[in-house]
């Protein structure tokens, strides 16, 4: 069970890391929403100073941590009296092992640091960033048995799978660590887990439609607002697929019987279907603050609500299968999931690769599909045993992602 104080024995210390983010700046929102319940400790992001000096001014954390160096000479000076300022990656560690709660918001391979401190201290990860656990899996999940360490899913539709199970089954969803460096044993009548997806703003278009697409309508998600990076992820549905690698880490179940369904009004969040043949789902709007919250105050529950469904315009539910020729993406994704080991950090890189060039106009949409499965061609398998080890998988596949950018370049 959790190890958290229970409520009323004073303010729960968080760490927000990633705070100028999409992620972090919902965090932050969600501890003024709490009234006290939490206290921000810790702030730590790339390089935002305007930003950090403003949350740090409001919040008044022990510790401010920024990544860049430059932005840290520019920082220097403005922070409250009484706060720390710690400069350079390392710093971001200072901040990942300081809090009871370590919310982990950073985007992309740079937030594993942050997720194998945190848990290596006996903390609890509200895990935002699905690509530390999906690149590093073997190394967060040797982490993850740390006495006192957990994880708490802030991805909406893993923290969906988190409340079905705790609620319908009574446990702890993967507290159960598995054998050193697995995930941990699926709960015996959970048979499937059913992932939702929005589709994204490309959804119901063929493969010849979308060779031109721009930035911009990448960029234009029909229902969720969030940072570029997983924008584009939500394009491609490559964001699904990391999903479906995160979810057989987070709770255990094989890739067979972990399935996507694409529910364009993103209500359900996500289902699990158990040995009685039930289904449990939840359902809430579209709303980030929810998740963070949840991961901050489990078991319990925040008093505060983020939207509530007016069933008077919820007029319909729509499933529909994903379309894996017009988006391969998923399908590399479950490739890579099946195939384990550093098959993931290989697929991770490279889509980081090719969405940043993507993002830059060096590459066209389609390409980016054409970059991963270029890069898993090429894959070199290694163990990963240290961190260090999925340092060196994730720099090869990009030396090979970059390859592929450089031939598909426009
Ligand atoms: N946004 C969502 O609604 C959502 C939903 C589900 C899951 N997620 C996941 O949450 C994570 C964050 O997504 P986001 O949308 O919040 O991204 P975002 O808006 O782009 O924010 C990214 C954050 O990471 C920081 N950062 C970037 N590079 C860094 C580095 N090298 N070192 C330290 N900090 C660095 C940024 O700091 P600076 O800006 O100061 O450089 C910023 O605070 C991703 O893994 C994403 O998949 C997001």
């Amino acid at each position: 069970m959790s190890a958290l104080r229970q409520r009323g024995a004073g303010p729960v210390g968080v760490s927000i890391v990633g705070s100028t983010g999409s992620i972090g700046t919902q965090a932050i929102e969600v501890v003024r929403a709490a009234g006290g319940q939490f206290r921000v400790v810790a702030l730590a992001a790339g390089r935002s100073v305007e930003l950090l000096a403003a949350q740090a001014a409001e919040l008044q954390p022990d510790l401010v941590a920024v990544a860049d160096a430059e932005a840290a000479v520019e920082l220097k000076g403005r922070l409250p009296a009484g706060t720390e300022l710690a400069i350079g990656p390392q710093a971001l560690l200072d901040a990942a092992g300081c809090a009871e709660i370590v919310l982990n918001g950073v985007v992309g391979f740079a937030g594993l640091p942050v997720t194998v401190t945190a848990l290596r201290a006996g903390r609890r990860l509200a895990l935002a960033n699905k690509e530390s656990l999906i690149a590093g899996a073997p190394v967060v999940q040797a982490a993850r048995a740390t006495p006192g360490a957990e994880i708490v899913p802030v991805d909406s539709e893993h923290c969906a799978v988190h409340q079905c199970l705790a609620r319908s089954l009574g446990s702890d969803p993967g507290a159960e660590p598995g054998a050193a460096g697995s995930p941990p044993a699926a709960h015996r009548s959970l048979r499937r887990i059913v992932l939702t997806a929005s589709g994204g703003p490309f959804r119901g278009r063929r493969a010849a439609e979308l060779a031109g697409v721009t930035v911009e309508q990448a960029l234009a998600h029909p229902t969720w607002q969030m940072g570029p990076k997983i924008t584009v992820d939500s394009s491609t549905l490559m964001n699904k697929g990391l999903e479906v690698i995160e979810a057989h880490e987070l709770f255990g179940v094989g890739y067979d019987a972990i399935e996507v369904v694409v529910h364009p009004q993103s209500i359900v969040h996500s289902m699990v279907e158990l040995s009685d043949g039930a289904t449990i789902a939840q359902l809430s709007m579209p709303d980030m603050r929810l998740p963070i919250g949840y991961a901050l105050a489990y078991p319990d529950r925040l008093d505060h609500p983020f939207g509530s469904l007016d069933w008077s315009q919820v007029s319909r539910l729509d499933f529909e299968p994903p379309d894996l020729d017009t988006f391969p993406c998923l399908r590399l994704a479950y490739q890579a999931g099946r195939a384990g080991g550093s098959a993931p950090a290989w697929l991770n890189a490279a889509n980081e690769v090719a969405v940043t060039a993507f993002l830059e106009g060096r590459i066209a949409w389609p390409a980016i599909a054409d970059v991963v499965a270029a890069t898993l061609d090429g894959y070199d398998a290694s163990e990963l045993v240290e961190i260090e080890d999925v340092l060196a998988a994730d720099a090869a596949a990009r030396r090979i992602a970059a390859a592929a950018v450089a031939r598909r370049g426009r």
